[in-house]
Formats: structure tokens, sequence, C-alpha cells
């Protein structure tokens, strides 16, 4: 006799993926992105108290910005990947550094996701990290969702920053909730969406539930919330907004050709919830990704993922890494043996760690949308593939041309073989990129932010006990350079010789310097092309 059989579903891989939404938060520092992070959080249940997340911003007032940096490096393994379940949908929110020096690595994450909500202050509109970061979000056609932020203090009007955004960000814009008024006399925002208003109480934090539906705007009750005024007000704003812009369709958001705008205030976790349910009604499900043979979809059968960042534990003693794995496709198991494509060997992972908020756990399986940990010695690099056996590569995760650069000078020679491998293994994490001169195999650090140069140097100390100084050298730009014809392009590198490096996969680098000087080359060599992201179609 049976009794009590209990048959728990288990879900396919396909409901694993609709299940899955996995996004990144960009703006400008000071925005409020580790506020809205936190507000996220709260609404997931993933913490329980405010002031859990911990800011990973470089504060401007700490005496030595690098050290800062160390300290902030182990709180970044925690907030790089914070998971949490909303409403039945696992939400993987990707962080990224607010220092802008560390743009690069922001760009990286940037590839691991599948939409992004763009955090604007409304006092301040566009910043100029927020049109850089919109930019990365273009290359790759990423689905934008817009919070504009602090509308309890003074701020633009709602219709003029929506007006600059557009204008500013070229992109197309639909409000989707609607501020009345805003800081001392902020009443609260409509959702034009689903045609409910939720007040604002000044020092009373919103809940989940305190939005009333007022599907009519004619109706008294709107006067009796806000006060006539800013009833007129509102009825008077949503004509305009009704007359000004497109009813909103998902597909187009899908295809990022509009963003939708939500308006709020992270601190006082008003208009969050709206932004959250918004969000999980419309963000994309996990995406495939191109590799260098064909698309991979995420229901594909057998598993795929690719490193967007690595991370040095915080312990000298041990070299151990963290490597951040996304997964494309098919289903991640503990312990199974997987491919390692640019190594060309198989490996297994005992230890696979996902991240739930602040917790971190060995996982047994993981699905496309995850992010998962592999502890690393030096196997990975940014960018590597591992499948089930198949060699590809997935594409999208290219360098960009470095701005500043310094020469390497090994202060120790003795310690010429921790030096090397130190500036190897630091490269591998893209904290920099390394470049050999041609003529004299001098070594060139090339970054897009002067606190790289601080971090390696301090970095090797610790890690790798080795020693260095920099010495300047004058560069405008380094660009990755090919050509159809082959003579063609052996020639240029032979007469330009003293102006050519290798980067760290032997590829050819044209060192620039100054901005004519790469003017020069482009036109007297017409058939080079010259290139400022490290991945292009070879010719
Ligand atoms: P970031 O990660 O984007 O750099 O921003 P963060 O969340 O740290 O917020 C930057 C500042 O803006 C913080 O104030 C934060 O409290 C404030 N803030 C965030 N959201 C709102 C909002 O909706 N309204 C108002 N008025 N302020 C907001 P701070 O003084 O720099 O830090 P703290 O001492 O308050 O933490």
């Amino acid at each position: 006799m049976r009794i009590g059989v209990f048959y728990l579903h288990k879900m396919t891989l396909s409901e694993e993926i609709q299940r899955r939404k996995t996004f990144g938060i960009i703006a400008h520092p000071d925005a409020g992105k580790t506020t809205l992070t936190e507000k996220l959080l709260l609404f997931g249940g993933a913490i329980q108290t405010a002031g859990a997340v911990k800011s990973n911003k470089i504060k401007k007032h700490t005496t030595s910005d690098f050290m800062e940096i160390e300290r902030q490096r182990g709180i970044s393994v925690a907030t790089s990947v914070m998971g949490f379940e909303y409403k039945g949908v696992k939400i993987n929110l990707l962080d990224t550094p607010g220092h802008e020096d560390f743009a690069e690595d922001t760009y990286r994450t940037l590839t691991a996701v599948d939409s992004v909500i763009m955090l604007i202050d409304c006092a301040k509109g566009v910043e100029p990290q927020t049109r850089k970061l919109l930019e990365v979000c273009r290359m790759r056609n990423t689905p934008v969702i817009v919070f504009i932020n602090k509308l309890d203090r003074e701020g633009k009007d709602p219709f003029d920053l929506l007006e600059e955004i557009e204008k500013e960000l070229r992109i197309d814009l639909r409000p989707l909730s609607w501020p009345i008024s805003m800081g001392k006399t902020f009443k609260g925002v409509y959702n034009l969406y689903e045609k409910s208003l939720t007040v604002f109480n000044p020092g009373e934090k919103a809940t989940l539930d305190n939005s009333i539906e007022i599907k009519d705007l004619n109706d008294g009750t709107l006067d009796k919330l806000i006060g006539e005024d800013y009833a007129k007000t509102l009825r008077n704003d949503v004509e305009l907004l009704e007359a000004g812009y497109p009813v909103f369709d998902k597909e187009e958001y899908l295809e990022a050709m509009v963003s939708p705008v939500f308006f709020g205030s992270a601190v006082n976790n008003f208009g969050v919830r709206e932004l959250l349910d918004g969000f999980i009604e419309i963000a994309p499900a996990p995406r495939g990704r191109t590799t260098d043979i064909r698309e991979i979809n995420p229901d594909d059968k057998n598993f795929s993922g690719f490193v967007f960042k690595i991370h040095a534990n915080l312990d000298p003693k041990h070299r151990d890494r963290i490597a951040f794995l996304r997964i494309v496709s098919g289903k991640f198991e503990r312990n199974k043996n997987y491919f390692h494509v640019r190594e060309n060997r198989g490996m297994k992972f005992s230890n696979p760690t996902a991240f739930m908020a602040q917790d971190k756990n060995v996982v047994d399986e993981a699905y496309p949308g995850d992010i998962i940990g592999l502890y690393d010695s030096s196997n990975f690099k940014i960018g590597d593939t591992l499948t089930e056996g198949e060699k590809m590569n997935f594409k999208g995760i290219p360098q960009f041309s470095p701005e500043l650069f310094r020469y390497v000078v090994n202060k120790d020679p003795m310690k010429t073989k921790q030096l090397n491998k130190g500036l190897e293994q630091l490269t591998d994490e893209g904290v920099a990129q390394l470049f050999t001169k041609k003529t004299d195999n001098r070594k060139v650090l090339g970054t897009v932010g002067a606190l790289q140069f601080e971090v390696i140097q301090h970095r090797l100390k610790s890690e790798y006990s080795a020693s260095c100084s920099y010495e300047s050298i004058s560069l405008y730009k380094a660009c990755w350079i090919s050509c159809a014809d082959k003579k063609k392009l052996a020639d240029f590198i032979f007469d330009k010789a003293h102006h050519m490096a290798t980067d760290k996969d032997g590829r050819p680098v044209f060192l620039a310097e100054s901005a004519w000087a790469l003017q020069m080359a482009e036109e007297k060599n017409p058939d080079i092309k010259f290139h400022f992201i490290s991945e292009f179609k070879e010719d």
C-alpha cells in the first residue's frame, strides 16, 4: 500500500530558463545604485535590514584610493552577483563597480546581463558615466528600463528630463509611471500602466500594497488623496503624455528600441515595487549568445558558458581566484567533466558557487542566466568558454583600446620570474592590458583609469613579492590592426617597427603617439584597418 505519494514537479530546462532574469544597474556614481540594490533585495526577502549592502564605491575622501580599493575588493566579491527570488522569478542582479577607472570591468559585466535598469538622478539628469554605459548597452542591443530617482528632492521638470534623456542618449522613452510634484511637495506616483496611485508620505516607508486603484482620473477620490491642484496637474500631464507618447510596446522594448520609465525615490523605498513588478513582467528571460561558429540558444541541451570576470582572492597566501561564469545554455552540473576550449582540456568543478544575496553556497546545478563562481588556480582568462566538448568561443567580450600607458620597470632583477607571472595573471584578470614592444621587448601597461597602475604595483608586491616602478611613455592610443593582404600587413609592421607591439595573445598592436600620428597612419595605409576594440572580424 502506498500512502501519500507526492509528485514534486521537477522543472524542465525551458521552465528554469523562463523563470530567470539576469540584469545590472547602470548609473553615474551617487545616483543611488547601492540604495536601489538594497531595496530590491529587501523586496525579494534576500536581506532583512537596511544597510546590509555595502557600497562598493570608492569614497572621495579616503586617504589612499588604492588601499580603499583593496578593502572594497572584499566587499565586491560578495556583491558581484546578488541572486534573489521575487514572485517565483529567480533574479540575478550583477553589480558593477562605481568608480569610473573601473569602467572596463563594468563593460565586461554588461556582457553577462540580458537587460539593465538605468538610474538617473532627477536633479542631475544625464551624467557622463550614464552616457558611456548606455553606449555599451547599445553595442549589444540590451533592453533598458529607466528609473528616475530622488523625487523627494527638488529636481528638473519631468517633461524636460524625458526630453533631455531622449536627446542626449538618443533613445525613445515611454513613461509607465508619473510623478506628482517633487521635493518638499512630492505627492506620489501614478502608475499609467495599471492606473493606480501610490501616495508618498514622507518618513513612512512604502509597503507592498499601499497603492490605490484609480481607473478613472476624473474620479473625485484623486482630489481627496492629493488635493485639487495636484489632481488637476496630474490630469493635464496624463493627457499630454497620452498625446505625446505612443503606447508602450513590450516587443519594442525587448528589441532595445524603446525604454519604459519609472519614477521614485529609492531611499524612501518609493516606486521601487512598481519598478520591480514592471521589471519581472517585461524584462527578457536569459538570451542566447554568439560564438565563432554559431548562435547558441539557452535551451540548447548541452551546457555552455563564458567567463566574464575574474576576482583574485584576498588571502595573499593562496593564489586562488574566482572566475565568474555566465551560463548560456543547458544545465551546469557539479563534478561533471567540461571542456575548457582555449586550453583544449577537460575540467571538473567540485565547488561551484552560487550567489544568493549575501550568501555563497555550493550548488549542484545551475541554469542559463545564472552566474556561478568557479575556484580557479590561474586556468582562466576573461572571455574563456566552457562547453560539453564542442570547440567554440563566445564572442562579445572585447578589450577596449586603453588610453593611459606606462613602461614597466623591474625594480628587483632577482624577482623577474615573479614579476612576469604577476603581470601575466593580473592582466588575465583584466586589471590592465599588457603589450610587449616589438623592437626592445619592453613591457607596456595600458589602462582606462590611472588607479589601475597603483593597484598593479601594490598587488605585485603583496601577492607576488615583486616590485616594479613605471616610466612614462607618450602614447595616445593602442589599436589592433588587420589587413586582407598579409604582405601589406607584414610591410606595415616592418615599417612601423618602433611603434609596434604585441598584445597578450601575440596579435599586432599599433601604438599611436598622437591623434595626428594615428590619422596619418590611417591615411597613408588605406588597406590597413585600425580597430579600437580587440574583437573584430579578421579579413
Ligand atoms: P551609488 O551607489 O549610485 O553611488 O549611490 P548611493 O546608493 O550610495 O546613493 C548616493 C547618495 O544618494 C546617498 O547619500 C543616498 O542615501 C542618496 N540617495 C539614494 N536614493 C535617494 C533618494 O531617493 N532620495 C534622496 N534624497 N537621496 C537618495 P549619501 O549622503 O551620499 O550617503 P548616506 O550617508 O545617505 O548613505
